[in-house]
């Protein structure tokens, strides 16, 4: 069981900032990846098709033999709620372990969450952050143009129009005093430097991606299915639009040179 493969999926490439965290943390475990670039995004769809596309995600992983599946996606974490209770596997979205990094990183009890629409829309990380601590203040504010800004290559914290868009969607939440922002989308670390600068540095920036592998890694341990073994585990990475511009834009999200093209999966084996 232990060398089966780690599953993680999004709706395209974000979900990489959870792999490139995942491969520190745990550099022994297999990783199979899936990133739906036909349909992304998901955030500004209907919670109905968000929950059926997340199914469709995790069977497609499940016929790979996962010993566990990550949604890397806030969507999916926010809306597709019932694969936490429906899957075979151990499974985790980025919302539990997100909010409860944020609450221990405030100090003035005020924390910031940006995400896609539908995130915003279904209040998961302002939930479980209440639930967490109902003292704390919650300011929220979905940037659906973040993931535009991402996917099309434009990051650069100098680049004027990402930070017209920064201050644009982070007016309001810099002059309610947050001291900590919750990069509720696994998209927006890539951007992250730009929503620092605007911020300013004493704004603790929570990335969704990495706290979440650092939560799947105990939750491997407690159920007793790390893998023991002393070799380097391998990466396969599969999505669902055209190969070609993989490799460079996953260079981007993992912060290092992939070494290898994805495999295509047509919708219809997804649909099957
Ligand atoms: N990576 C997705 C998320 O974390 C955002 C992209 C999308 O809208 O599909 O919500």
């Amino acid at each position: 069981m232990s060398e089966q493969a780690i599953g993680v999926f999004d709706s395209g490439l974000g979900g990489l900032t959870a792999v490139k965290e995942l491969i520190k943390v745990l550099p022994q475990e297999n990783i199979v990846y899936f990133g739906d670039t036909a349909r992304v995004p998901y955030g500004t769809r209907s919670d109905e098709t968000i929950k059926r596309y997340a199914r469709q995600d995790s069977d497609f992983l499940l016929s790979k033999g996962v010993k566990l599946i990550i949604a890397a996606c806030g969507t999916v974490s926010s809306v597709a709620t019932e694969l936490y209770d429906t899957l075979p596997v151990p499974f985790t979205g980025v919302v539990y372990p997100t909010a409860a990094a944020a609450v221990k990183a405030t100090r003035c009890g005020k924390i910031g969450i940006i995400g896609t629409s539908a995130t915003v829309k279904s209040c998961s990380y302002k939930k479980e952050i209440l639930r967490q601590d109902d003292r704390i203040k919650v300011f929220q504010q979905d940037c659906p143009l973040f993931v535009s800004l991402v996917e099309n290559g434009f990051i650069s914290a100098d680049d004027d129009i990402v930070k017209l868009v920064v201050e644009r969607y982070l007016k309001e939440m810099k002059n309610e005093g947050i001291d900590t922002l919750i990069l509720g989308c696994t998209h927006f670390p890539i951007i992250a430097q730009a929503i620092s600068d605007y911020l300013g540095g004493s704004v603790t920036l929570i990335d969704s991606g990495k706290e979440t592998a650092l939560y799947a890694a105990n939750i491997l341990g407690s159920k007793g299915l790390l893998n023991t073994s002393s070799t380097l585990g391998s990466c396969t990475y599969y999505v669902s639009d055209t190969v070609e511009g993989f490799r460079k834009t996953a260079d981007l999200f993992l912060g290092r040179s992939v070494g290898q093209e994805a495999e295509h999966i047509s919708l219809d084996v997804l649909r099957h």
